[in-house]
Protein backbone atom coordinates (compact mmCIF):
# COMPACT_ATOMS: atom_id res chain seq x y z
CA UNK A 1 0.00 0.00 0.00
CA UNK A 2 1.55 3.44 -1.10
CA UNK A 3 -0.89 5.25 1.05
CA UNK A 4 1.08 8.08 3.27
CA UNK A 5 0.55 6.64 6.66
CA UNK A 6 -0.35 7.94 10.09
CA UNK A 7 1.58 6.25 12.97
CA UNK A 8 2.39 7.70 16.35
CA UNK A 9 4.80 7.71 18.33
CA UNK A 10 3.72 7.54 22.59
CA UNK A 11 6.16 9.36 24.71
CA UNK A 12 7.60 6.67 27.17
CA UNK A 13 10.17 7.66 29.80
CA UNK A 14 13.28 8.83 28.51
CA UNK A 15 12.27 8.21 24.84
CA UNK A 16 9.50 7.60 22.01
CA UNK A 17 8.06 4.80 20.91
CA UNK A 18 6.45 4.26 17.59
CA UNK A 19 3.13 2.05 19.03
CA UNK A 20 2.59 0.38 15.87
CA UNK A 21 6.40 -0.18 14.42
CA UNK A 22 7.91 -0.24 17.75
CA UNK A 23 10.45 2.01 16.47
CA UNK A 24 12.28 4.20 19.22
CA UNK A 25 13.35 7.41 17.73
CA UNK A 26 14.38 11.02 19.22
CA UNK A 27 15.00 12.98 16.06
CA UNK A 28 15.23 12.69 12.60
CA UNK A 29 18.83 11.83 11.23
CA UNK A 30 20.07 11.42 7.78
CA UNK A 31 22.83 9.45 6.82
CA UNK A 32 25.24 9.94 4.12
CA UNK A 33 23.60 10.05 1.14
CA UNK A 34 20.93 12.24 2.47
CA UNK A 35 18.07 9.14 3.75
CA UNK A 36 16.53 9.08 6.99
CA UNK A 37 16.97 6.65 9.12
CA UNK A 38 15.29 4.77 11.80
CA UNK A 39 17.37 7.25 14.78
CA UNK A 40 16.65 4.47 17.44
CA UNK A 41 17.23 6.63 20.70
CA UNK A 42 19.06 3.55 22.56
CA UNK A 43 21.84 3.21 20.00
CA UNK A 44 22.58 6.64 19.08
CA UNK A 45 25.66 6.41 20.36
CA UNK A 46 26.96 3.20 18.00
CA UNK A 47 29.64 3.81 15.32
CA UNK A 48 27.55 4.37 12.00
CA UNK A 49 28.74 1.06 10.93
CA UNK A 50 27.14 -0.88 13.68
CA UNK A 51 24.09 1.91 13.45
CA UNK A 52 23.83 0.62 9.95
CA UNK A 53 23.51 -3.27 10.82
CA UNK A 54 21.04 -2.15 13.56
CA UNK A 55 19.19 -0.62 11.29
CA UNK A 56 19.33 -3.24 8.85
CA UNK A 57 18.28 -5.52 11.39
CA UNK A 58 16.06 -3.20 12.46
CA UNK A 59 13.63 -3.47 9.35
CA UNK A 60 12.62 -7.11 9.85
CA UNK A 61 12.22 -6.93 13.71
CA UNK A 62 9.94 -4.15 13.00
CA UNK A 63 7.80 -5.74 10.28
CA UNK A 64 7.62 -8.63 12.91
CA UNK A 65 6.16 -6.22 15.67
CA UNK A 66 3.94 -4.69 13.70
CA UNK A 67 2.25 -8.10 12.54
CA UNK A 68 3.78 -7.91 9.08
CA UNK A 69 3.49 -4.85 8.15
CA UNK A 70 6.08 -3.40 5.66
CA UNK A 71 8.33 -0.16 6.17
CA UNK A 72 8.36 2.92 4.07
CA UNK A 73 9.98 5.63 3.21
CA UNK A 74 8.97 8.70 5.77
CA UNK A 75 6.08 10.57 5.77
CA UNK A 76 6.80 14.34 4.59
CA UNK A 77 5.60 15.82 7.15
CA UNK A 78 5.59 16.38 11.28
CA UNK A 79 2.22 16.39 12.75
CA UNK A 80 2.86 18.23 16.28
CA UNK A 81 0.22 16.85 18.74
CA UNK A 82 -1.10 18.23 22.08
CA UNK A 83 0.24 16.42 24.88
CA UNK A 84 -2.71 16.97 27.14
CA UNK A 85 -5.24 14.85 24.12
CA UNK A 86 -2.58 12.88 23.03
CA UNK A 87 1.24 12.31 23.65
CA UNK A 88 2.91 11.74 20.88
CA UNK A 89 4.17 12.83 17.28
CA UNK A 90 3.93 11.45 13.77
CA UNK A 91 6.30 8.62 13.62
CA UNK A 92 8.23 10.58 10.47
CA UNK A 93 11.09 8.46 10.51
CA UNK A 94 10.13 5.23 8.57
CA UNK A 95 6.24 5.03 7.54
CA UNK A 96 5.09 1.80 8.34
CA UNK A 97 1.61 0.66 7.95
CA UNK A 98 -0.69 0.35 10.81
CA UNK A 99 -2.56 -2.70 11.59
CA UNK A 100 -5.42 -0.69 11.58
CA UNK A 101 -8.62 -1.35 9.37
CA UNK A 102 -6.69 1.21 6.87
CA UNK A 103 -3.95 -1.24 6.11
CA UNK A 104 -6.05 -4.59 6.33
CA UNK A 105 -9.05 -3.38 4.42
CA UNK A 106 -10.00 -5.51 1.45
CA UNK A 107 -8.93 -3.18 -1.75
CA UNK A 108 -12.57 -2.71 -2.89
CA UNK A 109 -13.75 -1.23 -6.00
CA UNK A 110 -16.76 1.02 -5.32
CA UNK A 111 -18.49 2.34 -8.68
CA UNK A 112 -21.49 3.00 -5.66
CA UNK A 113 -23.91 5.89 -7.00
CA UNK A 114 -23.63 7.84 -3.83
CA UNK A 115 -22.90 8.43 -1.02
CA UNK A 116 -19.31 7.63 -3.45
CA UNK A 117 -15.72 6.84 -3.43
CA UNK A 118 -13.46 9.06 -1.54
CA UNK A 119 -10.35 9.66 -2.56
CA UNK A 120 -7.91 7.81 -0.11
CA UNK A 121 -5.62 10.63 0.50
CA UNK A 122 -8.61 12.51 1.43
CA UNK A 123 -9.87 10.02 3.62
CA UNK A 124 -6.19 9.59 5.13
CA UNK A 125 -5.39 13.31 5.91
CA UNK A 126 -9.13 13.09 7.70
CA UNK A 127 -7.87 10.45 10.05
CA UNK A 128 -4.56 12.89 10.31
CA UNK A 129 -6.62 15.47 11.26
CA UNK A 130 -9.63 14.03 13.17
CA UNK A 131 -8.06 14.40 17.11
CA UNK A 132 -6.21 17.72 16.49
CA UNK A 133 -7.20 20.45 13.24
CA UNK A 134 -4.76 22.48 12.59
CA UNK A 135 -3.08 22.36 15.80
CA UNK A 136 -6.07 23.71 17.70
CA UNK A 137 -5.83 20.73 19.63
CA UNK A 138 -9.29 19.35 19.16
CA UNK A 139 -11.25 18.46 16.22
CA UNK A 140 -13.21 20.18 13.65
CA UNK A 141 -15.99 18.50 14.75
CA UNK A 142 -16.14 19.51 18.37
CA UNK A 143 -14.98 22.91 17.67
CA UNK A 144 -17.54 26.42 17.53
CA UNK A 145 -19.06 27.38 14.06
CA UNK A 146 -18.23 30.57 15.36
CA UNK A 147 -14.58 30.21 15.77
CA UNK A 148 -11.92 32.21 13.74
CA UNK A 149 -10.78 28.75 12.51
CA UNK A 150 -13.91 27.96 11.56
CA UNK A 151 -14.52 31.21 9.79
CA UNK A 152 -11.27 30.34 7.91
CA UNK A 153 -11.80 27.00 6.51
CA UNK A 154 -15.68 28.02 5.53
CA UNK A 155 -14.63 30.84 3.90
CA UNK A 156 -11.66 29.22 2.61
CA UNK A 157 -13.94 26.11 1.03
CA UNK A 158 -15.99 28.63 -0.84
CA UNK A 159 -12.91 30.93 -2.38
CA UNK A 160 -11.50 27.24 -3.87
CA UNK A 161 -14.74 26.74 -5.30
CA UNK A 162 -15.25 30.04 -7.13
CA UNK A 163 -11.74 29.34 -8.05
CA UNK A 164 -12.12 26.02 -9.56
CA UNK A 165 -15.38 27.16 -11.31
CA UNK A 166 -14.95 30.52 -11.77
CA UNK A 167 -17.56 31.84 -10.16
CA UNK A 168 -18.36 35.11 -11.24
CA UNK A 169 -18.80 37.94 -7.49
CA UNK A 170 -22.55 38.55 -8.26
CA UNK A 171 -22.61 34.83 -7.48
CA UNK A 172 -23.05 33.80 -3.81
CA UNK A 173 -22.14 30.31 -2.61
CA UNK A 174 -24.35 28.71 -0.12
CA UNK A 175 -23.54 25.72 2.11
CA UNK A 176 -27.01 24.13 3.25
CA UNK A 177 -28.64 21.57 4.79
CA UNK A 178 -31.42 18.66 3.52
CA UNK A 179 -29.80 17.47 1.35
CA UNK A 180 -30.78 18.04 -2.46
CA UNK A 181 -33.92 16.77 -1.37
CA UNK A 182 -34.62 20.03 0.17
CA UNK A 183 -32.94 23.05 -1.94
CA UNK A 184 -36.04 20.92 -4.13
CA UNK A 185 -38.53 22.28 -2.08
CA UNK A 186 -36.42 25.74 -1.29
CA UNK A 187 -36.06 26.52 -4.92
CA UNK A 188 -39.84 27.47 -5.82
CA UNK A 189 -40.21 28.65 -2.12
CA UNK A 190 -37.26 30.85 -2.63
CA UNK A 191 -37.80 31.73 -6.65
CA UNK A 192 -41.53 31.96 -7.47
CA UNK A 193 -43.78 34.14 -5.70
CA UNK A 194 -47.08 32.58 -4.01
CA UNK A 195 -49.35 31.95 -7.27
CA UNK A 196 -46.67 32.15 -9.87
CA UNK A 197 -45.23 29.73 -12.38
CA UNK A 198 -42.02 27.37 -13.35
CA UNK A 199 -41.24 25.35 -16.08
CA UNK A 200 -39.48 21.68 -15.29
CA UNK A 201 -37.86 19.85 -17.92
CA UNK A 202 -38.28 16.48 -16.55
CA UNK A 203 -35.41 13.71 -18.04
CA UNK A 204 -35.66 11.50 -14.92
CA UNK A 205 -36.36 10.41 -11.47
CA UNK A 206 -34.71 13.67 -9.51
CA UNK A 207 -36.39 15.82 -11.54
CA UNK A 208 -39.50 14.11 -11.61
CA UNK A 209 -39.39 14.62 -7.88
CA UNK A 210 -38.60 18.28 -7.79
CA UNK A 211 -41.55 19.18 -10.08
CA UNK A 212 -43.38 17.28 -7.75
CA UNK A 213 -42.00 19.00 -5.08
CA UNK A 214 -42.46 22.27 -6.64
CA UNK A 215 -46.26 21.78 -7.04
CA UNK A 216 -46.93 22.38 -3.94
CA UNK A 217 -45.42 25.85 -3.80
CA UNK A 218 -46.63 27.18 -7.34
CA UNK A 219 -48.04 25.90 -10.71
CA UNK A 220 -45.63 23.86 -12.35
CA UNK A 221 -45.24 23.77 -16.35
CA UNK A 222 -43.96 20.31 -17.81
CA UNK A 223 -41.98 21.32 -20.89
CA UNK A 224 -41.47 17.82 -22.29
CA UNK A 225 -44.54 15.18 -22.52
CA UNK A 226 -44.55 12.61 -20.19
CA UNK A 227 -42.12 9.67 -21.18
CA UNK A 228 -42.87 5.79 -21.04
CA UNK A 229 -38.76 5.68 -19.91
CA UNK A 230 -36.05 7.76 -19.52
CA UNK A 231 -33.49 7.59 -22.06
CA UNK A 232 -33.45 10.23 -23.93
CA UNK A 233 -34.07 14.38 -24.48
CA UNK A 234 -36.18 15.53 -26.58
CA UNK A 235 -34.39 17.96 -28.74
CA UNK A 236 -35.03 21.65 -27.96
CA UNK A 237 -37.04 22.73 -30.54
CA UNK A 238 -39.99 20.77 -29.63
CA UNK A 239 -39.85 22.20 -25.88
CA UNK A 240 -42.56 24.13 -24.66
CA UNK A 241 -40.88 27.10 -22.72
CA UNK A 242 -43.50 29.57 -20.90
CA UNK A 243 -42.21 32.86 -21.11
CA UNK A 244 -43.90 34.33 -17.86
CA UNK A 245 -42.20 31.43 -15.98
CA UNK A 246 -40.01 32.32 -13.14
CA UNK A 247 -37.10 29.94 -13.51
CA UNK A 248 -36.54 27.08 -15.76
CA UNK A 249 -35.54 23.95 -14.04
CA UNK A 250 -33.54 20.46 -15.22
CA UNK A 251 -31.51 17.70 -14.00
CA UNK A 252 -28.00 17.80 -15.51
CA UNK A 253 -27.33 14.49 -14.41
CA UNK A 254 -30.30 11.84 -13.99
CA UNK A 255 -28.38 9.12 -11.49
CA UNK A 256 -30.97 6.67 -12.11
CA UNK A 257 -30.58 6.53 -15.74
CA UNK A 258 -27.65 8.08 -17.04
CA UNK A 259 -28.83 11.17 -19.02
CA UNK A 260 -26.87 14.05 -18.80
CA UNK A 261 -26.92 16.82 -20.44
CA UNK A 262 -24.32 17.46 -22.69
CA UNK A 263 -25.19 21.71 -22.90
CA UNK A 264 -26.69 24.00 -21.27
CA UNK A 265 -30.20 25.07 -21.67
CA UNK A 266 -31.26 28.30 -23.69
CA UNK A 267 -34.05 29.57 -21.79
CA UNK A 268 -34.43 32.94 -23.24
CA UNK A 269 -33.83 35.35 -20.54
CA UNK A 270 -35.72 32.87 -18.13
CA UNK A 271 -33.40 32.23 -15.00
CA UNK A 272 -31.94 28.66 -15.18
CA UNK A 273 -31.97 26.83 -11.97
CA UNK A 274 -30.01 23.32 -12.31
CA UNK A 275 -29.60 20.14 -10.27
CA UNK A 276 -26.12 18.97 -10.59
CA UNK A 277 -25.88 16.85 -7.48
CA UNK A 278 -23.97 13.79 -9.53
CA UNK A 279 -22.08 16.04 -12.23
CA UNK A 280 -20.96 18.78 -10.31
CA UNK A 281 -17.41 20.20 -10.45
CA UNK A 282 -16.60 16.92 -13.13
CA UNK A 283 -16.48 19.15 -16.11
CA UNK A 284 -15.53 23.23 -16.56
CA UNK A 285 -18.84 25.16 -17.08
CA UNK A 286 -19.65 28.75 -17.63
CA UNK A 287 -22.10 29.89 -13.78
CA UNK A 288 -22.81 32.95 -15.45
CA UNK A 289 -25.47 30.93 -17.70
CA UNK A 290 -27.47 30.20 -14.88
CA UNK A 291 -29.36 31.30 -11.74
CA UNK A 292 -29.08 28.59 -9.71
CA UNK A 293 -26.80 26.11 -9.32
CA UNK A 294 -27.06 23.13 -6.47
CA UNK A 295 -25.16 19.89 -5.82
CA UNK A 296 -25.30 17.80 -2.88
CA UNK A 297 -21.65 16.74 -1.47
CA UNK A 298 -21.67 13.42 -1.63
CA UNK A 299 -20.74 12.00 -5.19
CA UNK A 300 -18.26 14.36 -6.89
CA UNK A 301 -17.20 16.45 -4.08
CA UNK A 302 -17.24 14.61 -0.58
CA UNK A 303 -19.58 13.51 1.72
CA UNK A 304 -23.43 13.26 2.30
CA UNK A 305 -24.48 16.34 5.10
CA UNK A 306 -24.09 19.75 2.95
CA UNK A 307 -25.29 20.56 -0.17
CA UNK A 308 -23.98 23.47 -2.34
CA UNK A 309 -25.64 25.94 -3.47
CA UNK A 310 -24.80 28.51 -6.01
CA UNK A 311 -26.51 31.43 -6.75
CA UNK A 312 -26.98 34.62 -8.64
CA UNK A 313 -27.04 37.86 -6.29
CA UNK A 314 -30.46 39.17 -7.95
CA UNK A 315 -32.58 35.84 -7.26
CA UNK A 316 -32.19 36.66 -3.78
CA UNK A 317 -34.16 38.25 -1.59
CA UNK A 318 -38.05 36.93 -3.50
CA UNK A 319 -38.83 33.81 -1.23
CA UNK A 320 -42.63 33.36 -0.01
CA UNK A 321 -42.62 33.91 3.65
CA UNK A 322 -43.77 30.32 4.17
CA UNK A 323 -40.00 29.23 3.65
CA UNK A 324 -38.25 28.33 6.21
CA UNK A 325 -35.74 29.96 7.96
CA UNK A 326 -33.22 27.19 7.36
CA UNK A 327 -33.31 27.14 3.34
CA UNK A 328 -34.04 31.28 2.76
CA UNK A 329 -31.67 31.60 0.54
CA UNK A 330 -31.39 35.07 2.02
CA UNK A 331 -30.77 34.81 5.30
CA UNK A 332 -28.09 32.25 4.45
CA UNK A 333 -26.40 34.37 2.10
CA UNK A 334 -26.52 37.08 4.47
CA UNK A 335 -25.26 34.77 7.37
CA UNK A 336 -22.33 33.56 5.33
CA UNK A 337 -23.86 29.56 5.82
CA UNK A 338 -23.50 29.84 9.45
CA UNK A 339 -27.16 31.08 10.69
CA UNK A 340 -27.46 27.69 12.34
CA UNK A 341 -24.93 25.50 13.17
CA UNK A 342 -23.95 24.43 9.69
CA UNK A 343 -22.38 20.79 8.71
CA UNK A 344 -18.94 21.07 9.83
CA UNK A 345 -17.51 17.80 8.80
CA UNK A 346 -18.92 17.71 5.64
CA UNK A 347 -17.96 21.03 4.89
CA UNK A 348 -14.27 20.27 5.89
CA UNK A 349 -14.54 17.11 3.43
CA UNK A 350 -15.66 18.78 0.85
CA UNK A 351 -12.37 21.69 1.28
CA UNK A 352 -10.22 18.71 1.55
CA UNK A 353 -11.96 17.88 -2.07
CA UNK A 354 -11.54 20.62 -3.14
CA UNK A 355 -8.33 20.99 -3.04
CA UNK A 356 -7.23 17.36 -4.24
CA UNK A 357 -9.20 18.42 -7.42
CA UNK A 358 -6.95 21.62 -7.91
CA UNK A 359 -3.78 18.96 -7.12
CA UNK A 360 -5.50 17.16 -9.93
CA UNK A 361 -5.54 20.08 -12.48
CA UNK A 362 -8.55 21.37 -11.93
CA UNK A 363 -12.13 20.80 -13.01
CA UNK A 364 -10.81 20.66 -16.72
CA UNK A 365 -8.60 17.92 -15.80
CA UNK A 366 -11.67 16.35 -14.11
CA UNK A 367 -13.89 17.06 -17.51
CA UNK A 368 -10.71 15.07 -19.74
CA UNK A 369 -10.77 12.04 -17.09
CA UNK A 370 -14.51 12.06 -16.76
CA UNK A 371 -14.48 11.64 -20.53
CA UNK A 372 -11.77 8.84 -20.32
CA UNK A 373 -13.10 6.88 -18.66
CA UNK A 374 -17.09 6.53 -19.67
CA UNK A 375 -15.96 6.27 -22.96
CA UNK A 376 -13.87 2.96 -22.08
CA UNK A 377 -16.82 1.60 -20.63
CA UNK A 378 -18.83 2.56 -23.23
CA UNK A 379 -16.27 1.05 -25.93
CA UNK A 380 -16.73 -1.56 -24.32
CA UNK A 381 -19.88 -2.44 -24.58
CA UNK A 382 -20.01 -1.04 -28.06
CA UNK A 383 -17.94 -3.71 -29.46
CA UNK A 384 -19.57 -6.32 -27.66
CA UNK A 385 -21.96 -7.46 -30.37
CA UNK A 386 -25.13 -6.79 -28.69
CA UNK A 387 -23.84 -9.03 -25.61
CA UNK A 388 -23.92 -5.33 -23.55
CA UNK A 389 -25.70 -2.88 -24.36
CA UNK A 390 -27.33 0.75 -23.57
CA UNK A 391 -30.80 1.92 -22.70
CA UNK A 392 -29.95 5.80 -23.09
CA UNK A 393 -29.70 7.56 -26.57
CA UNK A 394 -26.26 8.54 -27.70
CA UNK A 395 -25.80 12.19 -27.44
CA UNK A 396 -27.21 12.24 -23.73
CA UNK A 397 -25.07 9.46 -22.00
CA UNK A 398 -23.66 10.49 -18.98
CA UNK A 399 -20.07 10.41 -18.20
CA UNK A 400 -21.05 10.04 -14.56
CA UNK A 401 -23.26 6.87 -14.29
CA UNK A 402 -23.31 4.67 -16.93
CA UNK A 403 -26.29 1.98 -16.71
CA UNK A 404 -26.11 -0.98 -19.00
CA UNK A 405 -28.06 -4.65 -19.80
CA UNK A 406 -26.68 -7.93 -20.17
CA UNK A 407 -28.10 -10.06 -22.75
CA UNK A 408 -30.68 -7.75 -23.79
CA UNK A 409 -31.45 -7.31 -19.80
CA UNK A 410 -31.39 -11.35 -18.59
CA UNK A 411 -31.99 -11.30 -14.74
CA UNK A 412 -29.97 -14.74 -14.54
CA UNK A 413 -26.84 -13.13 -16.39
CA UNK A 414 -27.40 -9.94 -14.41
CA UNK A 415 -27.33 -11.83 -11.06
CA UNK A 416 -24.01 -13.50 -12.44
CA UNK A 417 -22.08 -10.91 -13.38
CA UNK A 418 -23.16 -8.97 -10.00
CA UNK A 419 -21.58 -11.83 -7.76
CA UNK A 420 -18.63 -12.56 -9.96
CA UNK A 421 -17.91 -8.28 -9.31
CA UNK A 422 -18.40 -9.11 -5.92
CA UNK A 423 -16.23 -11.67 -5.71
CA UNK A 424 -13.09 -9.65 -7.24
CA UNK A 425 -14.22 -6.63 -4.91
CA UNK A 426 -16.23 -4.86 -7.19
CA UNK A 427 -19.18 -3.45 -5.54
CA UNK A 428 -22.60 -1.49 -5.75
CA UNK A 429 -22.45 -2.17 -9.88
CA UNK A 430 -26.57 -3.01 -9.30
CA UNK A 431 -28.79 -0.53 -11.54
CA UNK A 432 -30.87 1.27 -9.00
CA UNK A 433 -33.95 -0.97 -8.00
CA UNK A 434 -36.67 1.54 -10.26
CA UNK A 435 -34.57 0.00 -13.82
CA UNK A 436 -32.59 -2.99 -13.00
CA UNK A 437 -29.77 -3.84 -15.07
CA UNK A 438 -25.68 -2.88 -14.26
CA UNK A 439 -24.81 0.74 -13.38
CA UNK A 440 -21.29 1.49 -12.87
CA UNK A 441 -20.89 5.06 -11.44
CA UNK A 442 -17.62 6.87 -12.57
CA UNK A 443 -17.44 10.08 -10.37
CA UNK A 444 -14.00 12.16 -9.64
CA UNK A 445 -12.45 9.71 -7.36
CA UNK A 446 -12.75 6.65 -9.83
CA UNK A 447 -9.14 5.91 -11.20
CA UNK A 448 -8.50 4.87 -14.76
CA UNK A 449 -7.12 1.78 -12.96
CA UNK A 450 -10.17 0.74 -11.46
CA UNK A 451 -11.92 1.30 -14.60
CA UNK A 452 -9.46 -0.65 -16.27
CA UNK A 453 -10.69 -3.71 -13.80
CA UNK A 454 -13.63 -3.39 -14.60
CA UNK A 455 -13.67 -3.38 -17.94
CA UNK A 456 -11.45 -6.55 -18.02
CA UNK A 457 -14.24 -8.18 -15.64
CA UNK A 458 -16.60 -7.26 -18.42
CA UNK A 459 -14.51 -8.54 -21.57
CA UNK A 460 -13.69 -12.17 -19.67
CA UNK A 461 -17.73 -12.29 -18.23
CA UNK A 462 -18.54 -11.60 -22.05
CA UNK A 463 -15.78 -14.12 -23.28
CA UNK A 464 -17.53 -16.65 -20.53
CA UNK A 465 -21.40 -16.01 -21.25
CA UNK A 466 -21.49 -15.09 -24.73
CA UNK A 467 -23.90 -17.36 -27.01
CA UNK A 468 -20.93 -18.67 -29.09
C1 LIG B 1 -29.42 14.12 -9.35
C2 LIG B 1 -29.80 13.97 -7.93
N1 LIG B 1 -30.58 14.91 -7.37
C3 LIG B 1 -30.97 14.83 -6.09
C4 LIG B 1 -30.58 13.77 -5.29
C5 LIG B 1 -31.04 13.70 -3.85
O1 LIG B 1 -29.97 14.01 -3.02
P1 LIG B 1 -30.10 13.90 -1.44
O2 LIG B 1 -30.15 12.47 -1.09
O3 LIG B 1 -28.87 14.61 -0.93
O4 LIG B 1 -31.35 14.63 -1.04
C6 LIG B 1 -29.78 12.77 -5.83
C7 LIG B 1 -29.36 11.63 -4.99
O5 LIG B 1 -28.85 10.64 -5.42
C8 LIG B 1 -29.38 12.87 -7.17
O6 LIG B 1 -28.63 11.92 -7.74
Amino acid sequence: MQDEENVFFTKSSGGKNCYVCHYLGVADTKDKTGQRVPNMWPFQSMSSALFAAVRLAARPLAQLSAGGATLQQPAATHLQLTSGRRTGEQCSRWQCERRSNMATAKKVFNFGAGPAKLPREILLQAQRELLDYDNTGMSIMEMSHRSAKYTELNNRVQQDMRDLLKVPDNYKILFLQGGATGIFSAVPMNLMPAGGSADYIVTGSWSSKAAKEAAKYGKVNMVLPKMDAYNDIPNESTWKLSPDASYVYYCANETIHGVEFRYIPDTKGVPLVCDMSSNFLSEEFDVSKFGVIFACAQKNVGTSGVTVVIIHEDLIGKAQPIVPTILDFKINAQDNSVHNTPPMYPIYIMGLYLQWIKKQGGAAAMGQQAQQKSRRVYEVVNSSAGFYSLPVAEHCRSRMNVPFRIAGGDAALEKKFLEGAEERGMQQLKGHRSVGGIRASLYNAITMDEVEALIKYMTDFQKEHAKK
